[in-house]
């Protein structure tokens, strides 16, 4: 079973213009909304490998009611504990090239004490051992910054693993309570260790910073360069085949959604590795923050290449 909380969710509104032009009133060419928040979006991967996911989260308003019902129109199965205020809306503009795009994310409503506390009764309503979860993107205003670390607790008394991709102090408060998994992007993982990451030596470093502090499987995701991922004792770097890439919105969302898919079929490192980037550049190649098709991700998946490990 594997479970995505998104605690923060969102009507992605994805508006194409001709050009992206400034103090200029520019027509819509096309307008999407896709039912989202970044756990949403690795439900949706998943369902497009195949594989059946519980969304959870907070949703609120006639915004958060529309969401649970495009969710459940697409088949996803849903626990969201209801909040007071409305669910955000955020904006996208991208040009119809695809070679630009301007992105602005709502805050979300204000989640309350009682709130927090009922998703938690749920959690442990829900949490079996063996099961994954996914624990991703940002907070509403009202919870507490360490309501991850709270939840890894949670999980893992109760047996399951968790897969941690948030950033920021979510992010650092998290990685204390030792997740399963943790899938930074390069600057998330520069803004965790508070220098830039640059070259491969920084990447090397950059990652066994975050094997020692007790993570079982490090997932860095480095956009048109792919992902390192590394347990214990190997580090795996793939790399995507060079892809016209028309929004990489929700790429790492879809990266997780084919790491998750591949860790529930128990193949070895390296394939979990070339999974995940062949979703996740499947998702880049596509418009909004839509993803790729089972059979678009394994043909991407045949064309990912293995980046010798630099040593030394
Ligand atoms: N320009 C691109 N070309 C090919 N593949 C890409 C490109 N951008 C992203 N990807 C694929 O998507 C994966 C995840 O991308 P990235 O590292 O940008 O995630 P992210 O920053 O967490 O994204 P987000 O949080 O917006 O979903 C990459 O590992 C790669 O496989
Ligand atoms: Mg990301």
């Amino acid at each position: 079973m594997i479970v995505t909380v998104t605690p923060n969710p969102v009507l992605d509104r994805t508006l194409t213009v001709s050009e992206i032009v400034l103090n200029e009133m520019t027509r819509a060419l096309e307008t999407r909304e896709d039912w989202g928040g970044k756990g949403f979006n690795v439900s949706r991967a998943l369902k497009a490998l195949g594989s059946h996911s519980l969304a959870m989260g907070f949703a609120g308003g006639a915004t958060g009611e529309k969401l649970a019902a495009g969710l459940h129109g697409l088949g996803i199965a849903t626990d969201l504990i209801p909040v007071a205020g409305e669910t955000r809306t955020n904006i996208v503009i991208s040009n119809r090239a695809g070679t630009q795009y301007v992105k602005v994310n709502e805050p979300g409503p204000t989640t309350s004490p009682a709130e927090a506390a009922a998703f938690f009764d749920r959690v442990t309503l829900q949490a079996r051992p063996g099961d994954l979860w996914a624990l991703c993107g940002s907070l509403p205003p009202g919870l507490p910054t360490d309501f991850y670390a709270q939840l890894i607790g949670v999980l893992h008394e109760r047996g399951a693993k968790v897969l941690l991709d948030t950033s920021g102090e979510p992010l650092r408060l998290g990685i204390g309570a030792q997740p399963y998994a943790v899938k930074p992007n390069l600057p998330e993982v520069a803004a965790w260790l508070g220098h830039p990451v640059e070259g491969a030596a920084a990447l090397a470093e950059a990652v066994d910073s975050l094997m020692t502090q007790g993570i079982t499987l490090v997932a860095l995701s480095l956009g048109s360069e792919g992902l390192i991922l590394a347990t214990d004792d190997t580090r795996v770097w793939m790399r995507p085949p060079e892809v016209a890439a028309l929004n990489p919105v929700g790429a790492g969302d879809a990266l997780v959604a084919g790491l998750l898919w591949a860790l529930s079929q128990a193949l070895p490192l390296a394939e979990v590795a070339a999974w995940g980037v062949a979703a996740g550049t499947a998702a880049a190649m596509r418009e909004g923050v839509s993803v790729g098709t089972r059979a678009e991700v394994q043909a991407i998946r045949q064309r990912v290449t293995r980046v010798p490990w630099p040593s030394g």
